[in-house]
């Protein structure tokens, strides 16, 4: 079932970045006989960019290096979608430097290695990290796989329970033909099959994504169009729940090229939490603006309310899968802690990002860019 490709013999491009050229020479000559193909950065922002191009199978990365060091470059790999996977080996200057060994790690640095370097160590570092990445990838695709076919076949008898019980629960209501107490119970029963079936959507929207199945029916749209199609669902409920809408959309906006479904799903997703997190009286407003005038490359789209926030130190893992903040456990909310995360697989596959800044009791801002053309 694995393709654990057993990479023992093939050929491996690895990317080294160092700031001193004297060291790159020394290690490019050591190489010369391994089976390697060897890029070389000298520096962060110069990693950042041969990374993303050349997709490295792993980058071995100097920690000390003027300007932006070995931490931020890290950093700045993780956050990218096209290179947060590749495996980074860490290289430090000093054998007597736990804090930032365990800082690299605490990062997602897979491994370390102290200068001076040995060859053969650092050959058989660079083999036994790309293995291990390798099944990773793997096993994720295959979890995804089963999930995808899990919940597939669990939607199908879902929403005929679901149709079949709001079936009835109208049915009695409209006749009375039920007693007070058993049609609440209809309507709760009625009221879970909707919950897991929302939780199934999600799952199954999520590994289909993960799995890099996301088909984008991508058309020229509007933003205005995107807004609109998600405030026609939800509108009503901003209404009910007595939260006040307010819009800062300019109607000269340059034009888009994605999908108008998925991207009013982001838009549903993030309407739904500023409506279920900020309490009555509050108010959420969405304000879209280009990024630079007049000609503006990006739309920078962001929903903002006064609601009950998000900790900052819980920020970074507010777009994984099945996370709920502090903030939210409190609360009798109810979620899947998926929205999130499908935003921003929608969001990066029109080749955007997406963020979150926040202030506990004080509101919270999600902000997503989407290029323009
Ligand atoms: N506008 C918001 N205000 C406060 N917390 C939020 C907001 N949006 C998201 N969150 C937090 O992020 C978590 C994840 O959101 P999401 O992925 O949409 O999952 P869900 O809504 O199903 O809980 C929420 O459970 C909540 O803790
Ligand atoms: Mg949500």
């Amino acid at each position: 079932m694995f393709q654990t490709d057993d990479s023992s013999n093939s050929t491996l491009t690895v990317l080294f970045v160092d700031d001193t050229p004297d060291n790159l020479e020394l290690l490019g000559f050591a190489l010369k006989k391994k089976p390697i193909v060897m890029l070389r950065a000298a520096s962060g922002p110069e990693c950042l960019v041969i990374a993303e191009r050349d997709q490295p199978d792993v980058i071995v990365l100097d920690i000390q290096m003027p300007g932006m060091d070995g931490f931020e470059t890290l950093r700045r790999l993780r956050a990218n979608h096209r290179t947060e996977k590749i495996p980074v080996i860490f290289l430090t200057a000093a054998k007597s430097d736990p804090q930032s060994i365990s800082e690299g790690i605490l990062l997602g640095a897979e491994e370390y290695l102290t200068k001076p370097i040995e060859v053969d160590e650092l050959m058989a570092r660079i083999r036994s990290i790309f293995r291990v990445s390798t099944m990773q990838r793997e096993l994720e695709r295959v979890k995804a796989q089963f999930t995808a076919m899990l919940v597939h076949d669990l939607r199908n008898p879902l929403t005929v329970i679901k149709a079949s019980i709001e079936d009835m629960v109208q049915h009695h209501t409209k006749n009375a033909s039920l007693d007070r107490d058993s049609l609440g119970v209809l309507n709760t029963i009625s009221q879970s099959t909707r919950g897991i079936l929302d939780l199934v959507n999600d799952l199954l929207d999520l590994s289909k994504y993960q799995a890099g199945q996301m088909q984008l029916d991508k058309r020229t749209l509007t933003i205005h169009e995107v807004v609109e199609g998600s405030l026609n669902l939800i509108g009503l409920q901003y209404k009910r729940k007595g939260i006040e809408l307010a819009l800062y959309i300019p109607a000269d906006l340059p034009k888009i090229k994605g999908d108008l479904g998925k991207l009013e799903q982001v838009m549903n997703n993030l309407l739904s939490n500023a409506l279920k997190f900020t309490p009555p009286g509050g108010r959420v407003s969405i304000e879209i603006k280009g990024n630079a005038d007049p000609d503006p490359t990006e739309l920078l789209v962001s929903v903002t309310d006064t609601g009950i926030g998000i900790p900052s130190e819980e920020l970074p893992i507010l777009f994984d899968h099945f996370r709920q903040a502090s903030t939210a456990k409190k609360t009798a909310e109810k979620g899947t802690g998926l929205g999130l995360a499908i935003c921003k697989l929608i969001v990066q596959a029109h080749g955007g990002s997406i963020a979150a800044q926040s202030e506990v009791n004080r509101g919270t801002t999600i902000s997503f860019t989407l290029p323009v053309g």
